[in-house]
Order: C-alpha cells, then structure tokens, then sequence
C-alpha cells in the first residue's frame, strides 16, 4: 500500500509538470475589431509567407478550397516551415477563414 501511494504521488507529480510544458503559451486567435479582407490582409500575406513553397494557395479559390488544413497548420505553428508568423499575421488569416473566408 505504500510503494502504491508512492507511485502515484511521483505519477501524479510528473504528469502535471509535463502537462505544463505542453501547454505553454498555445495560440489562440483574437477576432475582433474590423472584419478581415482576402485581397487586403490575407493574399499578400500569403504571397510573402507561403508561396515560396506553396504554389497551391496562390488564388481565392485555392485557398479557400484548402483552408481548413491551412488554418490548422497555422494555429498549430507547423507552417511557414522554417519561419513564424507574428501573432497579428495568424490573426488576419485565422480569422478570415472563421469569418467565412468570403472573396472580399
Ligand atoms: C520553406 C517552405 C515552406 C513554407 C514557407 C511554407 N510551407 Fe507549408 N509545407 C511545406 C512542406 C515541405 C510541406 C509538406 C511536408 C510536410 O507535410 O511536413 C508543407 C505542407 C503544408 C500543408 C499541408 C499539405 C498541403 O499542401 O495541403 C499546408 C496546409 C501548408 N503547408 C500551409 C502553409 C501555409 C499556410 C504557409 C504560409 C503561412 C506555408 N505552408 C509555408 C513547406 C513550406
């Protein structure tokens, strides 16, 4: 009964330490103030950040078609590979797509 509360207690201890380093500082979007713009916020910022490898995102229609694995390859910080965008620029995009993604 011991060594079993021991166990747990040194379980229990390690589970919550790693559980917070994997949930250190998560993304997560802020949509609010003016609605985002395809043409205005999104388009050139995927043209600097994505195009250099992705010639798939290029028009309105290639990338709403793809948006939901751009979203979360965003949110989740895998892409751009080999850069980051500020939280802001993951803002503009994240947020047009939850906005319904429109062609405006
Ligand atoms: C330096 C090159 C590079 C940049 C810049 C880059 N990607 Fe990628 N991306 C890749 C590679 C390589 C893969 C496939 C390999 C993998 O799955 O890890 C990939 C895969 C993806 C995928 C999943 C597969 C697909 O094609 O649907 C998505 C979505 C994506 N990238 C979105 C983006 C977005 C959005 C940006 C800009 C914010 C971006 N990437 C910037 C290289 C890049």
């Amino acid at each position: 009964m011991k060594k079993f509360l021991v166990v747990a207690v040194i379980s229990i201890g390690l589970w919550t330490s790693c559980s917070k380093i994997a949930t250190t500082d998560p993304y997560v979007p802020t949509c609010t103030g003016t609605a985002k713009s395809y043409s205005k916020d999104v388009a050139p910022l995927i043209k600097t950040s994505c195009s250099g490898c992705h010639q798939n995102f290029s028009t309105y229609s290639q990338l709403s078609t793809n948006r939901n694995s751009v979203r979360s390859m965003i949110v989740s910080g895998q892409m751009p590979q080999g850069s980051t965008l500020s939280t802001t620029q993951k803002d503009a995009i994240v947020c047009w797509i939850d906005n319904g993604a429109s062609n405006n």
